[in-house]
């Protein structure tokens, strides 16, 4: 028996490779956090080796105090996370103030958790009062086509979300509520994660634009389905407006959106819709 026999560790690891696979994680592009429940962390607790040192994140969040997260590195690639685990992720331990980690388990050549664990910390926090506590996964890749719209549309929330439930017609189904949009920021710190964090308070994925997209949920497998079906549509407007020429010819409509809505049992954020 090895932590890699526990099962919420050899989800974590494929959800890693098939993010790969899915060509959004060039180099170190990406990181993957998961709160894991108390049952988890005892399944893993024989592993654990002495603690590290405590490290301030320069965020902070009361309701994430002695949690335990299960983290990609910090420049580790997500390609090499299903080859030598124990060298690329890491499981880690929040303090009784709620604001800083120490590695448990993981990264044995050395490192620390992703630069961006400020933003996905933050945004375990919001999302995870949003839900009451069913959220526990934050998930950010670089899917090139989602990238790619923010290059060509207003970065509003408005803009984006119309877009995208317009690209296909399980979009609006998939992601009633819409997705935020963060303007141009330098990533890694705690400016972005406040930011990000404001809008994870109504959406459950947002962009960064010319960067990426943060996804949340509650297991690894609506996380992932999120992104996916998020960039599968951004690919097919991406398609669209390069075949036409920048023109559409039709598409769903606001009648059609309020259709979808009601035979499927969501509710579409009325924001967004004309
Ligand atoms: P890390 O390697 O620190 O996780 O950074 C990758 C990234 O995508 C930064 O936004
Ligand atoms: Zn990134």
């Amino acid at each position: 028996m090895s932590i890699l026999d526990v099962e919420v560790i050899r989800s974590y690891i494929r959800m890693c490779d098939d993010g790969w696979q899915q060509g959004w994680h060039e180099r170190n592009g990406g990181n993957l956090t998961y709160r894991m429940r108390p049952e988890e962390v005892e399944q893993c607790r024989p592993f654990f080796a002495t603690p590290g040192q405590w490290v301030n994140m320069g965020v902070r969040a009361d309701n994430l105090t002695g949690e335990y997260f299960i983290s990609t590195g910090s420049g580790n690639f997500f390609r090499n996370v299903i080859l030598a685990p124990q060298d690329n992720i890491c499981i880690v331990e929040i303090n009784d103030r709620g604001d800083s980690w120490r590695i448990v388990w993981g990264l044995e050549q050395g490192g620390r958790p992703t630069s961006e664990f400020p933003s996905h910390f933050l945004n375990h926090s919001v999302r995870k009062t949003a839900t009451d506590g069913k959220n526990r996964v934050i998930y950010h890749a670089h899917p090139a086509n989602i990238i790619a719209m923010t290059y060509i549309l207003p970065l509003t929330s408005r803009d984006f979300t119309r877009a995208l439930w317009q690209s296909a017609t399980e979009c609006p189904i998939v992601f009633p509520g819409g997705v935020g949009v963060v303007p141009w920021m330098v990533p890694g710190g705690a400016d972005i994660a406040l930011a990000t964090s404001e809008l994870m308070r109504e959406f459950d994925a947002a962009v960064w634009a010319h960067h990426g997209l943060f996804c949340s949920g509650p297991d690894f497998d609506i996380t992932f389905g999120l992104m996916h079906t998020i960039e599968k549509g951004a690919q097919i407007f991406i398609l669209a407006m390069a075949a036409g020429q920048g023109k559409l010819r039709q598409t769903i409509t606001d009648d059609n959106l309020r259709a979808i809505a009601r035979d499927f049992g969501v509710t579409l954020n009325e924001n967004f819709l004309d």
